[in-house]
C-alpha cells in the first residue's frame, strides 16, 4: 500500500516523500534534509500536484528553520521555495502559512516548533479536506458512471485520498460501480504512471487512453462525466494540467458534465488569469522519452505544463464546503 505522499520524520527531522518519478516501476521513499534538495525534488517532479506542493512548502519552511542560523536565512529559503514552481497557488500558500508562524516567533527554537506544527496541521487538513470533497462529489456520481480524468489528482497529488480521484474513491466506498478513463497526460505521463497505478492499487477499474483519444471516447459515450483537479482557480477560470482545456471544450460539445474537484486552498479569486504565470518546462521532456530520443534535437519546442479553462466550460466546482457553480463561487466571493 502507498504510504502518505509526504510526511515529516520526527526522529531525523527530514521530509520523507514518495519519489513519483520512479512510479509505477519502483516505490521508493526519498528524504530531503535541506531546502535546496527539496526545491530540486519539486522541480524534478519527484513531488508534484497542487495540494502536495502546498504541504511540501510548509514542511520546507520547517526544514529551513532547522538548518538556519538566523531569521534572514529562513526568509531567503522561503523566497526560493515559494517560486520553485509558479502555477499552483498551493506552494506559495503553504510557504506563507508556515512563514506567518515563523515571523510571530521570538526565537529560532520557537520558530522551529511553530513551523513544524503548522506544516503537520496542513498535512492533516489536506486529508480531511479531501474526504469532504469526496463526500460531496460522490453524490454527483451514479452507479456505472465512467469518469474521464487527466493528470493525477489523486492521493499522489495530495497527502492522501485525492481530490478528483477522492470523489471516485468516495463513490466506490458508497458501493457505486465507477470506472475511470485516465488520459496518459503527455509529456510526463502522470495519468499512466500515477493515476492508473494508484487506482489499481485500490482495486478501482481504470482504462488508460492517450490524450488524443479523449474526443473519441466522448463521441462514443464511453464516459459520462469528466472530473479534474485544479492548480489555481481564479476569477475567470482555472489552471490545470495541459490538456484540461481541450477536455472542457470537448465535454461542452458532447454535453457531458465537467467538474473540478479542488480544496479552497487552490482558490485565488482575487486574481485574473492574465496575472498567473504558466510554467514552461524543458524542451527535453518532448525530445526524449525515458532517455530515448524521440524528436530531432534541434526542433523548436513549446512545453507549457498547464492550461487555462474559462468558467463558462465548468459545470461545477467540488470543494470541501460544498458544490458550487462558477456563478455561485463568484457570488460567494462578492459577499
Ligand atoms: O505538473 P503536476 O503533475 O504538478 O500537475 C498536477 C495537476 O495538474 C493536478 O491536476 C493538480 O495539481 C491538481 S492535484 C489534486
Amino acid at each position: 500500500m502507498l504510504p502518505r505522499t509526504i510526511e515529516w520524520d520526527d526522529e531525523r527531522n527530514v521530509i520523507k516523500m514518495v519519489d513519483q518519478t520512479l512510479l509505477p516501476a519502483r516505490l521508493e521513499v526519498l528524504e530531503c534534509g535541506d531546502v535546496d534538495s527539496l526545491i530540486k525534488a519539486i522541480k524534478e517532479m519527484k513531488i508534484r500536484g497542487a495540494p502536495a506542493l502546498g504541504v511540501a512548502g510548509a514542511f520546507g519552511v520547517a526544514l529551513a528553520t532547522f538548518n538556519a542560523n538566523s531569521f534572514e536565512d529562513v526568509e531567503e529559503a522561503a523566497r526560493k521555495l515559494s517560486t520553485a514552481r509558479p502555477t499552483a497557488v498551493n506552494l506559495s500558500y503553504g510557504v506563507s502559512r508556515a512563514m506567518q508562524r515563523v515571523r510571530a516567533a521570538k526565537s529560532l527554537e520557537e520558530a522551529r516548533r511553530a513551523a513544524l506544527e503548522e506544516a503537520k496541521k496542513m498535512a492533516e487538513e489536506d486529508v480531511a479536506t479531501n474526504r469532504k470533497i469526496g463526500e460531496y462529489g460522490a453524490n454527483l456520481l451514479e452507479d456505472d458512471d465512467n469518469v474521464l480524468t487527466i493528470c493525477n489528482a489523486g492521493k499522489l497529488a495530495c497527502v492522501d485520498y485525492g481530490t478528483a480521484l477522492g470523489v471516485v474513491r468516495a463513490a466506490v466506498e458508497k458501493g457505486k460501480r465507477i470506472r475511470v478513463f485516465a488520459c496518459e497526460t503527455r509529456p510526463l505521463n502522470q495519468g499512466s504512471r500515477l493515476t492508473a497505478f494508484e487506482l489499481l492499487e485500490d482495486g478501482i477499474p481504470v482504462t488508460l487512453i492517450t490524450d488524443s483519444m479523449s474526443g473519441f471516447v466522448m463521441q462514443r459515450r464511453l464516459v459520462s462525466k469528466v472530473i479534474v483537479g485544479a492548480d489555481r482557480v481564479v476569477s475567470d477560470g482555472f489552471f490545470n494540467k495541459i490538456g484540461t482545456y481541450s477536455l472542457a471544450v470537448l465535454a461542452k460539445h458532447h454535453n457531458i458534465p465537467f467538474y473540478v474537484a479542488a480544496p479552497l486552498s487552490s482558490f485565488d479569486l482575487e486574481k485574473r488569469s492574465g496575472e498567473v504565470e504558466i510554467e514552461i518546462r524543458s524542451a527535453d521532456e518532448l525530445k526524449f522519452f525515458c532517455g530515448v530520443q524521440i524528436a530531432p534535437l534541434d526542433v523548436d519546442v513549446y512545453n507549457p505544463a498547464f492550461d487555462f479553462t474559462p468558467h463558462e466550460l465548468v459545470t461545477a466546482f467540488i470543494t470541501e464546503k460544498g458544490i458550487f457553480t462558477p456563478e455561485e463561487l463568484l457570488e460567494l466571493k462578492r459577499r
